[in-house]
């Protein structure tokens, strides 16, 4: 085009002065009018074209649709009905102009046979209970005959007949209350509360302190605190037959194939060689642990053990009252399926955008999970109406619909060991969306470099509570603290394996505050439509929030990473370890590493506004937070890679900073001498050693 322009000229100069004038004519209008085009173009999708049209595009009834289809049945993991779901957001994908696949592995899952527990009272009498979850009025789901019964995945078969003792919420300091007050745990059946500890954990404590078996109920003091009168279908609480399900596995991933994808011809350990729990176990419902608490004798339980129950007291046991319990479970190798959907980028193809959301429910996933696929449905749906209008993302946005989540994260975890190295040299971050709407308060939680983008993202979507306030208001009004962002150690959905095993900047988000229907019955598209979201506007937040940031990683010129404030965060965790640490020990090196890593992270912050080499640049941003992998893994768990954010070691759902120092802190608490010591300033050395790399990232230097 300029060449022809050019030579026009040209041509023109050479014959007469009117022609001059008229091709000087042609090429202003002709260069002016592609101006305007361009200008045009790049208005229409500019970033708040395209955040303001997404926005707009959103639709309540849209959401509510899409979850009413993905609630109609059950859709537990490798059952026909969660095939039917894969199928419709394959579908669903395909409809919005996606390219979709499926990504199936063939995996261990587990399902209950039979069930039978009875209480054996020292008169003589049984008592059998009944470990049913009753059907409401008003909610057909609830007498749909093929949810699964309650029961924990993975438990060992077997028949245990033992007395019972009250553990509380099951905690590794419970256990120590029991032992200090003599009673004894060995051979008993312990009965323990959920809501303090992730429930495998409580399985394991039992099983350390040598129960024979555990029971985990749902006491009303936790999931309805609306006296006994109200519970649902009258409020959102629990109803008394209600029961929490759920993994009870301390690891993630296919437990045949630890570390590897289990494709079906892969490596399979044998199951003689896997962690699954060592002893029975069973979720039970409040009105069946009535009666057994109400038959214990012993010692009346501290003040902070009583619960909600109608009983004059709670006591510990152990007895008199014995309980006879038997589990018949199968485990089977079983295909599961993901589905994966891909917008691929214009100008960076080979960089990801990750977006994901589990699919397989315990029950109908009226919340968990089908109300994060509504929103993923919706937000697929809002970039397809782009695609049609010609928009193409400059990077690939992926969309994630995980199966086997239930069973211990199984579908996102094998797919990252499947994809593990394009996955650490081109993803730029994954957004985890699990349960969007459990309840009414918006919770964010990420690694710190995404702190800036959601703070500036929730700023701008409006509070489906609140006519007048964002997002962002509600939730800094609800967390006094200075940052209401939480932190991801935990290993509570999906994002796990991206982060703690790939390196690879995350999000979770919800909007929640309390559950109290999880893994249960009740949780249907019914509850929802009640008490979770009546008017959908909540989820209409969570595809907004979605969508936007989105939005930014596959459309700004540089990626809105900002170190500062991971530097930032880092160095209020070392204040906070510091008080902690023996005397002797020397942080030094990790405030020096802080210290390095911030510079880096001003200089990177000052480059990006002017730089011209933004692949590079780039790059450099994407790839810092992989320096904070060790490959070795953390001692508590090698799988586990990330030294800056890990599970606690008494909870699976617990986030803590620096897991490895803090795994040698109880070490050296427990057991002070010199070589717990120097083992504790090893892991500092250790964690200041990666933050000095993931510096040396950003600021482009060899050193
Ligand atoms: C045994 O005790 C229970 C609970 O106190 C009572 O309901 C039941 O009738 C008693 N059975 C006999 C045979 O006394
Ligand atoms: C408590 O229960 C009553 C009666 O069912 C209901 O009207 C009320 O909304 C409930 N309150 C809460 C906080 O759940
Ligand atoms: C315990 O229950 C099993 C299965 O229901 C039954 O066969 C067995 O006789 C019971 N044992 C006792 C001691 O009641
Ligand atoms: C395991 O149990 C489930 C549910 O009853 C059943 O559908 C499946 O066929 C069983 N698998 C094996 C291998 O027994
Ligand atoms: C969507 O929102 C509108 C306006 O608030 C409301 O009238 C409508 O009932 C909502 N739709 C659903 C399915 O809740």
């Amino acid at each position: 085009m300029e060449k022809w322009r050019a030579l026009a000229v040209e041509a023109a100069l050479s014959r007469a002065h009117s022609w001059i004038l008229f091709a000087a004519v042609l090429l202003i209008a002709s260069s002016a009018l592609s101006i305007q085009f361009r200008r045009l173009d790049s208005s229409r999708w500019s970033i708040q074209r395209l955040e303001e049209d997404f926005v707009a595009g959103l639709s309540n009834d849209s959401i509510s649709g899409f979850l009413l289809e993905l609630t109609r049945e059950p859709h537990v993991a490798g059952t026909p009905q969660n095939f039917h779901t894969a199928r419709f957001v394959y579908e669903s994908f395909q409809a919005a102009g996606i390219q979709t696949h499926y990504a199936d592995f063939e995996v261990l899952l587990s399902y209950p046979l039979q069930r039978s527990l009875s209480l054996l009272l020292p008169n003589g009498s049984t008592l059998s209970l009944g470990l049913k979850e009753e059907a409401v009025e008003g909610d057909p789901s609830t007498s749909n005959p093929d949810v699964i019964p309650t029961f924990f995945p993975y438990v060992p078969s077997g028949t245990v007949c033992g007395e019972a003792v009250y553990a509380n919420y099951g905690r590794a300091q419970d256990f120590e209350t029991l032992r200090q007050r003599g009673v004894d745990v060995r051979g008993a059946v312990v009965l323990a509360r959920i809501g303090k500890i992730f429930r495998g954990d409580i399985v394991a404590n039992a099983a350390a302190a040598g129960a024979a078996a555990a029971l985990v109920f749902s006491d009303p003091f936790d999931y309805a605190k609306n006296g006994t009168e109200g519970f649902y279908p009258s409020s959102q609480w629990l109803p008394p037959s209600g029961v929490q399900r759920g993994s009870v596995l301390l690891t993630s991933g296919d437990i045949l194939t630890p570390g590897w994808p289990s494709t079906p011809n892969a490596e399979r350990v044998d199951l003689s060689e896997t962690k699954l729990p060592k002893i029975l176990a069973l979720p039970i419902s409040a009105q069946d642990a009535l009666p057994i608490l109400a038959a214990l004798g012993g010692e009346v339980a501290p003040a902070d053990w009583q619960g909600g129950l109608r009983l004059p007291e709670y006591r510990l046991g152990r007895g008199p009252a014995k309980l006879n319990f038997s589990y018949e479970g199968n485990l089977t190798v079983t295909a599961i399926r993901n589905v994966i959907g891909m917008i691929k980028g214009s100008e960076e193809p080979d960089r990801y955008l990750l977006v994901g959301n589990h699919r397989d429910a315990w029950t109908f996933g009226g919340a968990d999970p089908s109300s994060g696929t509504a929103c993923l449905l919706e937000i697929a749906r809002g970039f397809g109406k782009f695609l049609k209008q010609g928009w193409q993302p400059k990077r690939t946005l992926v969309f994630c619909s995980w199966d086997a989540e239930e069973y211990g994260l199984i579908g996102s975890t094998e797919w990252v060991e499947q994809n593990l190295d394009m996955l650490t040299a081109r993803a730029i971050a994954y957004i985890n969306v699990d349960r969007s709407v459990g309840g009414p308060n918006f919770d964010g939680c990420g690694t710190p470099q995404l702190d800036n983008l959601l703070m500036q993202v929730t700023k701008k979507v409006k509070d489906p509570n609140s006519v007048f306030k964002s997002v962002y208001d509600s939730w800094c009004a609800l967390n006094r603290n200075a940052t209401p962002i939480g932190r991801l150690g935990g290993s509570r959905s999906d994002f796990s394996s991206f982060l703690h095993r790939a390196g690879i900047p995350s999000y979770d988000l919800r909007y929640q505050t309390s559950f109290p229907v999880y893994h249960s019955l009740y949780d249907d598209y019914n509850w929802m439509k009640g008490f979770g979201d009546p008017l959908f506007q909540r989820h209409v937040a969570m595809s907004a929030i979605w969508g936007l940031l989105s939005i930014h990683f596959i459309n700004d010129d540089i990626i809105p990473f900002d170190y500062s404030s991971y530097a930032s965060v880092l160095e209020a965790d070392v204040r906070t370890l510091k008080g902690l640490l023996p005397e002797d020990i020397d942080v030094t090196p990790l405030l020096r590493a802080i210290s390095e890593l911030q510079s880096a992270a001003r200089q990177i912050n000052a480059e990006a506004s002017s730089s011209l080499k933004r692949r590079s640049l780039n790059d450099r941003l994407m790839l810092a937070e992989r320096s904070f992998l060790d490959p070795m893994g953390l001692a508590q768990d090698p799988s586990s890679k990330h030294l800056i954010y890990g599970q606690t070691t008494s909870d699976l759902y617990g986030s803590q900073s620096f897991p490895g120092i803090s795994l040698a802190l109880a070490n050296a608490l427990a057991k002070m001498d010199k070589s717990t010591s120097s083992v504790l300033q090893h892991e500092i050395w250790k964690v200041a050693r990666a933050i000095t790399n993931a510096a040396r990232v950003l600021s482009d230097n060899f050193h």
